[in-house]
């Protein structure tokens, strides 16, 4: 999200809202979701949001309208999802351990596809949906043992990964959910992870499991979904990353021949880059050398700087004067606590705003209330408007919970 972009003034936002804030810009959602759909045009495609990367209920609303479907891997996702307005048969359901009580749930709500991650799990799903009387619309993860030259905490294409079964597994796992009157295996799908910049390790993902859904065919078992997951990378910095159009063209050439509707799973596709945080300038200090800059926003708020040492550009508002090196470093007790290292930043004083760009996907969604901090606001710009999406978290918020309980412990 580009601030220039919005026609949104930050220090209005800031004022109306105040900080620490998400804002997302909904037109570039739209922007976004239209060039990967229409990537696809003339071809079956689904394109199912990854909830896990902004499940705030408008962003889904807002890409329901838009047309599309959600790919979630909780029950609570698959719920948000159908709050928000999605189809249940454009909801696909993954994740390598669900509960009995999510699968029971999922197939009761009927949605398109419950995706499985192993032997063991098809065999719970067939029980569960013998129970219920139903013939469970299942899809197959398949781990192709691709290197995906991403981070190896977002690679989960390789054997090493916990996600998915192996080609050969996967074919037995067809066979006998094919002869099973419980399962109706229709899709199969792959994930080998995010950020991916290179297209040339899903070309190669794209081949192997086209080549498997052919292998199943000659068993006569038609695979109707071919469900390439999400990863897209974005720029954060200077990446060069993936084209829509040469995405869509290296999947249509893989599966050519077969009858099959293309499922997508964007997350930060859509997301990163249609979101920015707000935070406020606390005081500037320097330590010998360092240079820091304290703000009030911090690692509970967008964990991605400590977790990955992820690069998120960060840039003052109409802050002029000599540029020199800091690290934006918020309140939590923790060293690993900040939005980013040796960042060039003019002088600042208490309450000037910095921007943190490129935080809509995974931003929001990983944050937590360490330290007893409270969830921050989301605010939606759209058309130049701006929309109060989730309240700000109020210490009561949290306590609710424990306060709720039996205190008697106490005599
Ligand atoms: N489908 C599956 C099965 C996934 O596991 C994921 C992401 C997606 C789709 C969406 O991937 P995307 O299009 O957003 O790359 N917290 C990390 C990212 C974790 C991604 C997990 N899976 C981060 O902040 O970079």
């Amino acid at each position: 999200m580009s601030i220039e972009k919005t026609n949104v003034d930050i220090k209005t936002l800031v004022k109306k809202y105040n900080t620490p804030l998400y804002v997302y810009d909904f037109n570039s959602i739209t922007e976004r979701y239209n060039e990967l759909k229409g990537a696809f045009d003339g071809k079956k495609s689904l394109v199912a949001y990854a909830v896990k990367s902004n499940s705030n209920l408008a962003v889904i609303r807002h890409l329901a309208n838009l047309g599309a479907g959600a790919d979630c891997v909780s029950i609570g996702e698959v719920k948000r999802a159908l709050k928000a307005g999605v189809s249940r048969y454009r909801i696909i359901f993954s994740g390598v351990g669900k509960k009995d009580e999510e699968i029971r749930e999922a197939l009761s709500f009927g949605i398109l596809l419950i995706n499985l991650e192993s032997e063991a799990e098809m065999k719970r799903v067939e029980m569960i949906a013998r129970e219920l009387e139903i013939e469970a619309r299942i899809s197959i993860r398949v781990n192709p043992n691709v290197d995906p030259k991403t981070h190896p905490y977002i690679s989960t294409g390789l054997h090493e990964n916990k996600f998915g079964v192996s080609i050969d597994m996967a074919k037995r796992m067809y066979i006998y959910a094919k002869k099973s009157e419980n399962l109706n295996p229709i899709g199969i799908h792959f994930h080998i992870g995010s950020q991916l910049t290179e297209l040339s390790p899903i070309e190669e993902a794209c081949n192997i499991v086209a080549d498997l859904v052919r292998s199943l065919q000659a068993l006569d078992i038609e695979i109707k979904f071919f469900d390439v997951g999400g990863g897209i990378g974005v720029v954060y910095d200077d990446e060069v990353t993936i084209k829509p159009e040469a995405y869509a063209h290296v999947i249509t050439q893989a599966i050519k021949g077969l009858d099959v509707t293309i499922l997508s799973e964007p997350g930060r596709y859509m997301m990163a880059n249609s979101g920015i945080f707000l935070t406020r300038v606390l005081y500037e200090k320097v330590n010998g050398d360092k240079r820091f800059v304290i703000i009030d926003g911090a690692m509970n708020d967008l964990l991605r700087p400590s977790l990955y040492n992820a690069y998120h550009k960060i840039e003052a508002v109409q802050k002029e004067g000599e540029m020199s090196l800091a690290d934006v470093v918020g309140p939590v007790c923790e060293s690993g606590d900040f939005l980013g290292k040796d960042i060039a930043l003019p002088p600042l004083e208490h309450n000037d705003i910095l921007v943190v760009h490129s935080v809509g996907a995974y931003g929001f969604t990983m944050s937590s209330n360490y330290n007893t901090r409270g969830k921050v606001a989301e605010v939606a710009v759209s058309d130049g408007k701006d929309y109060l999406i989730r309240e700000r978290e109020t210490f009561e918020d949290q306590i609710r919970l424990e306060e709720s309980c039996d205190s008697s412990w106490q005599k």
